[in-house]
């Protein structure tokens, strides 16, 4: 499938076959897929709990404000911002500079990097909170859109209680739900999609309040 036909095609599916399930070599090839998203530092501030038993999944939808499709899908995925990812900061600063990330003699840097990076965020929690948000965001996206091309339907979700969501996966305190996507086959769903806003609405060119008007 193109890129393009699957960022058109991608639904928030409502409603799933609750007799197809997503088998663990789909799984497989669908986060090897999400994890190439962009994440800054390529830290990876992301862990994904994939709730696939029955009970934990309703539970999970207890938690999730009783919304059905995540006990309908397959799997729903419990994408978590991680608040420590900044640890890694030497093993990324040592791969950088054997890859040639930092140019010639980019062994000599890595200390100081490791240091810039790790110092980014353990001095600043709300920042750390941000880039996990961010990166974790991302992966949801190409997730998403992953899932499109395997022929696989999804639905992103923050309708749900965090604390809630963090007890019923025993969630480490350093992650934090930064949303819940259902997967699985897509059931008797066929509610349009919601209208966009059209271009000179959303996107401006050079400045704020000179809208985009393209030529047509
Ligand atoms: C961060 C986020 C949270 C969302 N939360 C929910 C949710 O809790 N329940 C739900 O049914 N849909 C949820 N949605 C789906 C949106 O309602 C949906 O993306 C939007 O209406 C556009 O529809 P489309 O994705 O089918 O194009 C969420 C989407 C996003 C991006």
């Amino acid at each position: 499938m193109e890129t393009k036909d699957a960022l058109r095609q991608r639904r928030s599916v409502k409603v799933f076959d609750p007799n197809r399930q997503v088998t663990d070599e789909q799984l497989a090839e669908l986060f090897e897929l999400t994890t190439l998203a962009p994440s800054a530092w390529n830290f990876q501030h992301y862990q994904f709990i994939v709730v696939r038993d029955p009970e934990y999944k309703k539970r999970l939808r207890e938690a999730a404000m009783g919304q059905e499709k995540v006990e309908q899908a397959s799997v729903t995925i419990v994408v978590c911002g991680d608040l420590h990812a900044y640890k890694r900061a030497r093993r990324v600063a040592e791969e950088f500079a054997d890859k040639g990330f930092y140019g010639p003699n980019g062994k000599e840097k890595v200390e100081a990097q490791a240091r810039l990076m790790y110092d980014t965020y353990a001095k600043n929690p709300q920042k750390a909170r941000e880039e996990a948000l961010r990166s974790a965001s991302l992966a949801a996206m190409s997730l998403m859109v992953a899932a499109q091309d395997m022929g696989l339907a999804t639905c992103p979700m923050i309708g749900f209680d965090p604390e809630k969501v963090r007890k019923v996966v025993k969630m480490p305190g350093h992650l934090f739900p930064a949303m819940l996507i259902s997967l699985g086959y897509e059931g008797d769903f066929d509610l349009p999609r919601c209208a966009r806003l059209p271009l000179n609405e959303v996107v401006q060119i050079d400045r704020y309040g000179k809208a985009f008007n393209p030529e047509s």
